[in-house]
């Protein structure tokens, strides 16, 4: 495939597109990135909608806007019996099961790593579409092949405003404030919340770049799971025997109450370093890489001879942090790989790429090489590319 990188304009630079449009507001891009980098066929889909192992869902529109809506895995027949129009098949994760489709995330560089949740690819047939909706997260949508209308609308909506009875959160009611059609290689941004309506102007391939947002209740509950439990309930320690009212709750037990939350706050910075790595790159359910058992020593060097290229594992999302003054952590599926700093130059590189050859190093043995690269052959998070 050609590189993947994304192509801002002289007017939408990459350093406006983060000041005034990300987090913000919805923005088109015409041919961002090349139609080539989307490699990836409609019967290729439907076979991945075929496997047990990837989620996937077809959605028929019908008169009178009703929806139906089945999940896979599908059988080849399936699409066989399916009508000329008003259809479509979402895939969703599709960069986790095709390397080749994980590769077009580099072009998102500018985005954390650990933001970056999943590519999910659809497949239309003429007017094919999920309705008018919001989604809860950022999503760049791509149009990888034939054309595509979007509309947007710029009316907040609520749970109230869906369409009632219907196994798809379609909005009753939309207002169109910008519509527009998108060729292959156009991209729209969308904010989370943003309602939009996707219609296929005949057969058309969607690639949506979606991001991964916690919420402040999920971030505070991870935390919260890792807290060791003393397994005893300490607030019985505190009752008052010459309480006066039994239902009152005295100065003392609140006292109590608050210094339990305030303990359970993180006081060790290195320990607490270790943990948001750990958290931001905790895997999805059913994506956990496996250790690796083959002969690394052999793939370590075949790599720095520079006959195989490495590539990042499609499920892995890297994050790289200091830890303390003499110490860094390369974190990845929910685990934390400490070195000194020496390593720094190592870990920078194994970062910054999807795919490792080791004529990129910019020395050719940079401390620590050899052990941060066998680690990651070990731990699956690096594997040849093949
Ligand atoms: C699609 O590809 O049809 C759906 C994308 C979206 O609206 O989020
Ligand atoms: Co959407």
């Amino acid at each position: 495939m050609g590189s993947a990188v994304l192509q801002f304009t002289d007017s939408i630079s990459r350093q406006r597109f983060l000041d005034e449009f990300w987090q913000k507001r919805p923005v088109l891009l015409r041919q961002a990135i090349p139609p080539d980098c989307f490699e990836l066929t409609p019967d290729e889909l439907a076979g991945l909608a075929c496997e047990e192992d990837v989620e996937s869902r077809l959605i028929c529109e019908r008169q009178g806007n009703r929806w139906e809506l089945r999940h896979g895995p599908f059988e080849a027949d399936d699409f066989s019996r399916l009508p000329a129009s008003h259809w479509t098949l979402l895939v969703q994760d599709v960069d986790k099961h095709v390397p080749q489709v994980a590769a077009l995330l580099d072009a998102f560089d500018f985005v954390p790593d650990w933001r970056l949740d999943d590519i999910m690819i659809s497949y239309a047939s003429d007017q094919g579409g999920v309705g008018p909706h919001t989604d809860n997260y950022d999503v760049f949508l791509l149009q990888a092949w034939g054309e595509r209308r979007w509309r947007i609308s710029e009316q907040r909506f609520c749970e109230a405003d869906l369409l009632p009875d219907c196994p798809l959160r379609v909005l009753r009611e939309f207002h169109t404030d910008s519509d527009m059609t998108l060729q292959p290689g156009d991209m729209l941004y969308l904010p989370p919340g943003v309602a939009h309506w996707g219609t296929a102007e005949g057969e058309c391939m969607t690639w949506s770049v979606g991001m991964r947002g916690l919420s402040d209740a999920e971030l505070l509950a991870g935390w919260l799971e890792r807290l060791p439990s003393t397994g005893r309930a300490q607030l019985h320690d505190q009752v008052d025997a010459g309480t006066a009212n039994p239902s009152l709750l005295s100065g003392r037990d609140l006292d109590h109450v608050r210094a339990v939350m305030a303990n359970a706050l993180p006081a060790d910075d290195v320990h607490f370093r270790r943990w948001v790595g750990c958290q931001l790159t905790e895997p999805k359910p059913d994506f956990e890489i496996a250790l690796e058992q083959s002969d690394m020593q052999r793939t370590f060097d075949m790599w720095a001879q520079g006959r195989l290229t490495l590539r990042r594992h499609p499920w892995a999302r890297f994050a790289m942090l200091r830890i303390s003054e003499d110490r860094l952590a390369l974190c990845a599926q929910g685990q934390a790989l400490e070195y000194p700093v020496a390593f720094q130059a190592t870990l920078e590189y194994a970062c910054q790429s999807r795919r490792l050859r080791h004529a990129m190093l910019a020395e050719s043995n940079p401390p620590g090489l050899r052990e941060v690269i066998l680690d990651l052959l070990r731990l699956g998070w690096l594997q040849p590319d093949d």
